[in-house]
């Protein structure tokens, strides 16, 4: 796509989000925050609780509110430090909503047509859902481009969302003959937690919005509770194999192999040939006691910081801060480029 045009030359930034929409579940932790959080070693990486993105569907405002906290503490609580990454609230940086608007103008409606999740979220009622549920991808290309981030870390759920950010990067340095003005954003997307599925239906993906509590283990959930989901979910009555082969068409053990995977870090090969042959009698108490070990300190972090909000709030207005004075100087760029009369 990019074929011969000169590259963007600007430092490398990570940026990434989630929406405050409810509560994170494992596959927001090892899909994404655990990335994030390897990231700050190399990379100056940029974190937002994406509030924007959650009006796109009806939110009680004291909820919301609430629950912008509660991301902000799950990063804390896991390893992101506010004080070498920014931690901030969408809603309190003007450059997302501002380029989002120009962006709306580069982006094609058959681009944005074509995106998945929006078909999902609609579900049959789409003339009901709202014009911001259909524009989502824009702003979140606005969120990358308004730091001019070069890497983003994600799930693979995200895949398509960033070829649009990339597609609308590009678009736009075209239009104005500015090439390599914005990157054109790379998505990571590693480990065998990039997409976890629900443990009752190793089909679909993990997600907050599954009916089925069952179907997911949240960052709160106390140390009865992950072992009773683990305990319930669904497997089949064959053996664990010793090879990835011997995961294909049981999606519901590669998904169990895969937590364990990524929760231990190590690979999927390793974890199978520790249970090669045996039964999930003696594989689902181990990633039990494994899950419980790894989510217990950051869910005990996350209800300490919740009890004590000041500390989530100082990292939030600092971010905020620091978010503005970065993107501030590239919408003024952005302006002059568009061609806005100033006096
Ligand atoms: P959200 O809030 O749905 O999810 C947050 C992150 O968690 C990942 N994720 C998963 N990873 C593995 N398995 C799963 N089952 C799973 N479910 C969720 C997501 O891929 C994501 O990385 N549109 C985004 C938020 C966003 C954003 C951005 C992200 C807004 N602006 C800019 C990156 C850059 C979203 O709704 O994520």
């Amino acid at each position: 796509m990019t074929d011969n045009t000169p590259a963007y030359s600007g430092p490398e930034r990570v940026f990434s989000g989630m929406q405050p929409s409810g509560d994170l579940h494992l596959g927001n932790y090892l899909g994404a925050l655990i990335n994030w959080v390897g990231l700050q070693d190399t990379h100056d990486c940029i974190y937002c609780v994406v509030d924007l993105h959650a009006i796109t569907v009806p939110q009680d405002p004291e909820t919301l509110a609430r629950q912008t906290r509660e991301i902000a503490a799950a990063y804390l609580a896991s390893g992101v430090d506010p004080e070498r990454s920014i931690v901030f609230a969408q809603s309190s940086v003007p450059a997302h909503f501002e380029l989002a608007w120009y962006f709306n103008c580069t982006a094609r409606m058959g681009w944005v047509e074509r995106m998945t999740q929006f078909k999902d979220k609609a579900g049959k009622d789409a003339e009901r859902a709202s014009v911001g549920l259909f524009t989502y991808p824009v702003l979140q290309a606005a969120d990358i481009l308004a730091y001019k981030a070069t890497h983003v870390p994600v799930g693979e759920d995200q895949k398509q969302h960033l070829e649009l950010s990339r597609d609308v990067a590009d678009r736009f340095n075209r239009d104005f003959d500015r090439p390599g003005f914005f990157p054109l954003p790379e998505p990571i997307i590693q480990g065998p937690g990039a997409r976890i599925m629900s443990l009752k239906d190793g089909t679909k993906k993990m997600s907050k919005s599954d009916p089925s509590e069952l179907s997911r283990i949240n960052l709160i959930d106390d140390a009865d509770t992950i072992a009773k989901k683990i305990r319930k979910a669904r497997t089949d009555t064959d053996p664990i194999p010793g090879t990835e082969e011997g995961l294909e068409g049981r999606p519901e053990v590669d998904n169990l192999v895969g937590i364990f995977a990524a929760l231990s870090g190590r690979s999927k090969s390793d974890i199978l040939s520790e249970f090669e042959g045996q039964g999930f009698g003696a594989f689902k108490p181990a990633l039990a006691e494994l899950a419980v070990e790894s989510l217990g300190p950051v869910t005990n972090e996350m209800r300490r910081l919740m009890n004590d909000p000041a500390e989530i709030d100082r990292a939030l207005e600092s971010g905020a801060e620091r978010a503005r004075a970065i993107s501030e100087p590239i919408m003024d760029e952005v302006r002059q480029v568009i061609g806005f009369w100033r006096p």
